[in-house]
């Protein structure tokens, strides 16, 4: 799980919008359903865009899949885009509010073609959502090969 610049706010920044969860207790729920699921997580927050980089290329052979809120890289990223497309681990982009019931350069995500799926706009369940999404995604592959 990859959590981009200013969720390690999450709680105290623009409440209203984001809810009053603070990131680590996402991570909590987030890390019992993965165990829920059978599956092993790890759980990165970084406000460097370089350091997301790192962390995308450092899925490669290592990671199944990969949930992603990159936060404002979304829009803005084309290094986090090259990243992802080079590692070619499946992910599922995962935003906490509804981009597209924001202010208009919200509207473009450089991630979102290249995913699995987007789950947008249901606070920290979307973090849940995607989980669910991307463990069943992976599962599918392994069965149509
Ligand atoms: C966000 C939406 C982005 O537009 C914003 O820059 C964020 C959070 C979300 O989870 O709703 O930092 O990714």
């Amino acid at each position: 799980m990859l959590n981009g610049p200013n969720l390690n706010l999450l709680g105290v920044r623009e409440p209203e919008r984001y809810g009053r969860l603070t990131l680590a207790q996402i991570e909590a729920r987030v890390r019992q359903k993965a165990r829920d699921l059978g599956a092993e997580i790890e759980w990165i927050q970084s406000n460097h865009e370089g350091d997301l980089v790192e962390a995308v290329q450092a899925l490669h052979g290592k990671a199944d899949g990969a949930l992603v809120n990159a936060a404002a890289y979304t829009h803005t990223s084309i290094a986090l885009r090259d990243a992802l497309l080079s590692v070619q681990v499946p992910f599922v982009e995962v935003h906490l509010s509804n981009l597209w019931s924001r202010e208009p350069m919200r509207h473009t995500s450089l991630l979102a073609d290249i995913a699995v799926g987007v789950v947008a706009g249901f606070g920290a369940d979307s973090y849940l959502l995607g989980l669910d999404g991307l463990v069943a995604a992976i599962a599918k592959r392994r069965v149509d090969g």
